[in-house]
């Protein structure tokens, strides 16, 4: 029996008007589930619920609030191998990093739990006496969460994590090929935090209907932030649109993510980051490596020892103990059909591309590629400024390699395609290291580390084409999902004027030391 997933609005499943099949894309043959697709003004209604919701929510003290999201982080942790699963299952990624994805939302929860304690405010002196200042955060309102699916719980929890904790109620529309993830990941949230019905909303919809449902609640006024991770080509509509009702909405979006191999490099380290990187989550995380720059004099041996260990990783069935498994979805595989068609004359690829098949085999296969969306690993070296390849995001298991001669010139590479999300460099030079930090556009930097696998409590987001300055994640958040209020109470029982009232003290501003001995 297929298992078909709805909305959730109000507590109560709401049915769609259509469904789609989400299918398992390490084996077609199975059907992870049917989802129920509302139309926009269902999206609507769940707003409406939730801007309903949201006074009650936000008089919940901070504190309790605070209780819900360590509830909801302990029955995740209790799930986690269950959640990890379906992830595998429904998204194809590899079982310890869905493991490790789930861990993220607990990671989260940790860190928020106690901020339901601070919350802090501050006071803060006036120029007058007899009256106090004080700043308040508010929940900012109404919060629409739309995420991608390649990181279909962790992502999610960035966002609503911490906008439950502030007060804020949630409308989230996830990824259609991870529906039977997201139910099961509302369910943990609303089960395990008791959330009050209309507080948590779930809408399954496709793109269309949910820029319908969007711009509607927008101009009724019952959304009053959006959240949004996914390309830089989408988020530039909901930026548009969230900016013509005066909101900036938080956006997470592409990456085209640099690693510099200088010639300090301990070699070996920077292959095994370059791999991970590249090709952990089959390429499909935000913070994937896109291109490879390595020094001059480095540049044959790099890539000799970083295509044998491109050669040597485990490809296959994401159960198993593998870097790399299937494309998250057929609407990605053919995405990235595209993306292998802008390999050029000038390029040199390494090995096979393409779908791996019996015919088009890959050695050492871990299980049946025939089943699922399986693509080769792919290495192209040449990549140069003006290449569609090394311009443009490519979401997938491509990593381009170009050379350089100076820093300078490594710096201006890396910040070429004008994206701005992670960033790497492999150096044991501590000028180098600063150098680059301070000339790379990215927001966020690791020295001999990964482009991925950011950790959950550091601000996370990026410049350029990656977003548009805001950060996710730890404290940063927080400016998300509140607004500041500043409040002056004057309880001196006159009116006193700011700037016009004030005492000053008679200074002597003429007064000179007396240089004579
Ligand atoms: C994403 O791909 O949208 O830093 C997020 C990382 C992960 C999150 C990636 N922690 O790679």
């Amino acid at each position: 029996m297929t298992r078909t997933v709805t909305s959730v609005v109000d507590g109560q499943p709401v049915p769609g008007d259509r469904t789609v099949a989400s299918l398992n894309p390490a084996d077609l043959d199975d059907a992870v589930g049917e989802v129920s697709l509302a139309p926009g003004r269902i999206f609507t209604a769940a707003a409406v619920v939730a801007r309903n919701a949201q006074r009650a929510w936000a008089d919940v003290p901070a504190p309790v609030r605070g209780r819900a999201i360590a509830h909801i982080g302990r029955v995740v942790e209790e799930n986690a191998e269950s959640l990890a699963r379906l992830v595998t299952r429904e998204i194809g990624k590899p079982y310890a990093e869905a493991l490790g994805e789930v861990r993220e939302i607990v990671d989260t929860c940790d860190f928020f739990l106690g901020e339901g304690r601070r919350l802090y405010g501050q006071t803060v002196p006036s120029e007058m006496p007899d009256k106090q200042l004080f700043t308040f955060r508010n929940p900012v309102g109404t919060v629409a969460v739309i995420t991608a699916g390649n990181f279909p719980v962790a992502v999610p929890s960035w966002y609503i994590v911490p906008a439950l904790l502030t007060g804020n109620t949630i409308v989230w529309k996830p990824a259609e090929y991870s529906a039977v993830v997201s139910n099961a990941f509302h369910d943990l949230f609303v089960k395990g935090g008791g959330l009050p019905d209309g507080v948590f909303n779930l809408v399954h919809a496709d793109g269309a209907d949910t820029y319908a449902g969007l711009q509607e609640s927008l101009e009724l006024g019952y959304i009053d932030k959006v959240g949004f991770t996914g390309s830089s080509e989408v988020g530039r509509e909901i930026g548009a649109l969230t900016g013509r009702h005066l909101q900036t909405a938080c956006l997470e979006l592409g990456g085209k993510n640099p690693l510099v191999v200088t010639p300090s490099a301990d070699l070996d380290l920077a292959v095994e980051g370059a791999l991970f990187s590249g090709f952990g989550t089959a390429g499909q995380r935000c913070t994937s490596l896109g291109t490879v720059i390595v020094h001059e004099s480095l540049h044959d041996e790099f890539l000799r020892r970083f295509t044998a260990a491109v050669d040597a990783a485990a490809v296959g069935d994401p159960t198993q103990d593998v870097l790399m498994g299937p494309l998250l979805d057929a609407k990605f595989a053919e995405r990235y059909e595209k993306f292998l068609g802008w390999v050029q004359p000038q390029h040199t690829v390494h090995g096979r591309t393409g779908r791996i098949t019996s015919g088009n085999p890959r050695d050492g296969f871990v299980g049946d590629p025939a089943k699922g969306l399986y693509y080769h690993p792919v290495v192209v070296d040449g990549v140069r400024p003006g290449d569609e390849l090394f311009d443009q995001e490519t979401f997938g298991p491509i990593v381009g390699v170009t050379s350089y001669s100076t820093l300078d010139e490594a710096i201006d590479l890396a910040n070429a395609p004008g994206y701005g999300l992670s960033s790497s460099i492999y150096t044991t030079n501590p000028a180098d290291a600063f150098a680059y930090r301070r000339g790379i556009s990215a927001g966020m930097v690791s020295i001999n580390n990964s482009t991925s696998g950011a950790e959950a409590h550091l601000p996370f987001g990026g410049n350029g084409k990656s977003g548009n300055g805001s950060r996710q994640s730890g404290m940063w958040v927080l400016d998300q999902f509140t607004r500041w209020q500043s409040v002056n109470w004057d309880y001196s029982g006159r009116l006193q004027k700011a700037q016009m009232d004030v005492a000053d003290l008679d200074a002597d501003l003429g007064f000179r030391l007396d240089d004579q001995p």
